[in-house]
């Protein structure tokens, strides 16, 4: 069997994958995304501090792979409640922000403050920032052999819930027949996509880290992604949308525009579309807009 990823360890997911691997199934990861983190509900570690009313807060935020810096001192503000777009060309940094926050082995910030619900949480690993409510649904979503749609969206949950489970799965448009489908490469790359956005729903996490949710969906389809999104708002969870597409960003309450691993402006989305579409190729960043300013005035 393929080695589970750290981020597996300790949850539902790597316990299933120990399980398959000792009655000798075919548990094999075919992607490198990893999608659980052990969420629980209602568990949350730590002592909330002061945060100026901000669920997660990154200030000056730099992060190298390969002796490369690619965030380059990002300062970023999530509301709570509110869906946060980040829009950037193809190499400006989005997934790498996406696994900096989630915690992934080898994104340790070089420098700069992560701070959620007020707490530093650079030194926490994946699993602990998972049990505060942070979760990641990564660019690539995972395939499993052996596991069913129905067991992997109640990974996350601390008690079995099939009628959270069965909303989850309504809410990204699959029927009830899905439940018994496995999460394999016989389910499309569309379906794996709604699956695995239906997995962070079912864990009501505090923080949702969409990592282009929107990839492999079909344009008639964007509603339906647009409305889960909404909805995870209303029921409590902030969103971080990794997306290209304008009409994934402009359901956001606000969005900022990444640009070589600096965010060069937060505002209102369709400002921040604007500039994506009319400034960044040529780019313009040598003046970014980015302003606390305006950031309080939205
Ligand atoms: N492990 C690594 N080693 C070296 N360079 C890396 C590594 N991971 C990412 N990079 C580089 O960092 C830059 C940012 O990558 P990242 O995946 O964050 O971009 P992105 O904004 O998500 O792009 P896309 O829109 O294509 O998904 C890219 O130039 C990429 O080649
Ligand atoms: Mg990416």
């Amino acid at each position: 069997m393929a080695r589970a990823p750290f981020a597996f360890r300790e949850n539902g997911a790597a316990r299933w994958c120990e399980e398959a691997s000792r009655s000798g199934s075919t548990a094999v990861i075919v992607a490198t995304a990893a999608l659980w983190y052990p969420y629980v509900n209602g568990d949350t570690e730590g002592t909330e501090m002061t945060s100026n009313g901000y669920l997660l807060q990154t200030v000056d935020l730099r992060v190298s792979r390969e002796n490369r810096e690619i965030l380059r001192g990002v300062n970023l503000v999530i509301q709570p409640n509110a869906v946060h777009a980040v829009l950037g060309l193809n190499g400006s940094g989005k997934s790498t922000l996406a696994y900096t926050l989630a915690g992934s082995g080898g994104y340790t910030p070089s420098r700069g403050q992560i701070l959620f619900e007020g707490r530093d949480i650079v030194p926490l690993g994946i699993s602990e920032r998972g049990k505060l409510g942070i979760t990641l649904a990564w660019q690539e979503p995972a395939r499993f052999e052996g596991l069913t749609v129905e067991r992997y969206l109640g990974l996350g949950m601390r008690e079995p819930d099939h009628q959270r489970v069965e909303e989850a799965l309504e809410a990204v448009a699959l029927d009830r027949s899905y439940l018994q489908r496995y999460v394999d490469d016989t389910l499309s790359g569309g379906e794996r996509k709604r699956v695995e956005l239906a997995a962070v729903y079912a864990m009501r996490p505090k923080l949702a880290i969409l990592d282009e949710p929107d990839s492999g969906i079909d344009t008639l389809s964007l509603n339906d992604i647009a409305q889960l999104i909404h909805r995870m708002a209303t029921e409590g969870t902030s969103v971080l949308l990794i997306s290209h597409r304008h009409e994934v960003v402009a359901i956001a309450d606000v969005a900022s525009l990444i640009c070589e691993g600096v965010i060069v402006q937060t505002a209102d989305p369709t400002t921040v579309c604007d500039r994506y579409a009319c400034c960044c190729r040529p780019c313009d960043h040598v003046a970014p807009v980015e302003s606390e300013a305006e950031y309080e005035r939205l």
